[in-house]
């Protein structure tokens, strides 16, 4: 998709966004570890372009480069010229394969040459400031996206951050998308939502299944399982509480926890597109068959 079609000349926000595809596939967490299978992380991506995913997310610091290099060699072999790729900086990787903090205009162009690198690409559709804070949403930072802007690495600028308070500056900061958490277990960022909107910025939601905390195979007998449950304690300590509740709730309609949390997310109008992690086949295929029955998506 040549995004560069929509895209804003000046980092002011895009005033109609169009999406290639409402849900997006991220490349991270699991699928990201050196660890994990990489012919089951290219089987995921096939799965998921088959079913009509075309927005990939990744970034540097996922896998220490593990989940960049995974995406690039998929799109070496699929060209993937119809999807919007986003990756981040500001989490950069350091020489010695460790991930360093910086917000710094020649680090954040150091790490987005890395990335491409990795990717094999000369240009990403969506560049976001990863977990930034209040300082580091300055005008040297703006400056640095619309240089990368003018050399054509970059189509769009962007924040990821689940904070709600550097959510809320960053309506008035000029990029293009901000990618926050907005789900069934975290809604932490809706009042903040309308103000994104309202200042023109695509609004994408990750982690839209809320990591599935109230689903018992998430912490399974596995070391991802483990993995799993450590991410979910460090996240929110009194997650099982939420978990259990949202499980019961699910049972009760009669449908899975995870139709409710893609039900949930897409019934707020405001967010333009999602993202969702998996390490499973079988998982992919239940999401994909879900999306498809939310009003055409993906
Ligand atoms: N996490 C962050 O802090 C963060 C930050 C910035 C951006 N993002 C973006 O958001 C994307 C999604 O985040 P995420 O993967 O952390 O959270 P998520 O998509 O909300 O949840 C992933 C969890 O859901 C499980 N799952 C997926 N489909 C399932 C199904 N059908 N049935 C049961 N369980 C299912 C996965 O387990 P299995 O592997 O077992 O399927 C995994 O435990 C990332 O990949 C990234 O692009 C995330």
């Amino acid at each position: 998709v040549n995004v560069n079609a929509y895209s804003s000349s000046s980092t002011a926000g895009i005033a109609n966004p169009r999406l290639p595809s409402y849900a997006g596939f991220g490349c991270s967490s699991v699928w990201a570890r050196p660890d994990f299978d990489g012919s089951v992380a290219q089987a995921l991506l096939d799965t998921a372009y088959a079913g009509g995913i075309r927005m990939l997310d990744t970034g540097p610091s996922y896998g220490l480069g593990t989940g960049e290099t995974r995406l690039g060699h998929w799109l070496q072999h699929h060209g993937g010229h119809d999807i919007v790729i986003s990756t981040k900086a500001g989490t950069n990787l350091g020489d010695a394969n460790s991930i360093y903090r910086s917000f710094r205009p020649e680090d954040l162009e150091k790490s987005l040459t890395g990335s491409l690198k990795r990717l094999g690409r000369e240009r990403v559709d969506i560049l976001y400031l990863h977990g930034p804070q209040p300082d580091d949403l300055n005008d040297e930072v703006l400056r640095h996206f619309e240089r990368e802007k003018q050399r054509g690495r970059i189509s769009w600028s962007g924040v990821n951050s689940f904070d709600p308070v550097m959510l809320s500056r960053c309506a008035d900061f000029p990029v293009d998308v901000v990618m926050l958490q907005y789900n069934i277990v975290d809604r932490s960022a809706e009042k903040i939502i309308p103000a994104l909107k309202k200042a023109g910025k695509l609004v994408l939601s990750a982690t839209a299944l809320g990591q599935a905390i109230y689903q018992k195979s998430t912490f399974g007998l596995s070391k991802y399982g483990l993995w799993y449950l450590l991410r979910a304690l460090k996240n929110d300590p009194s997650f099982p509480i939420k978990g259990y509740r949202l499980h019961k709730e699910a049972a009760r309609r009669g449908k899975t926890g995870i139709a409710l949390a893609l039900e949930f997310v897409s019934s707020n109008k405001e967010i333009d597109g999602i993202f969702f992690g998996t390490s499973r086949q079988e998982h992919m295929a239940e999401n994909l068959l879900l999306l498809k029955g939310l009003q055409g998506h993906p």
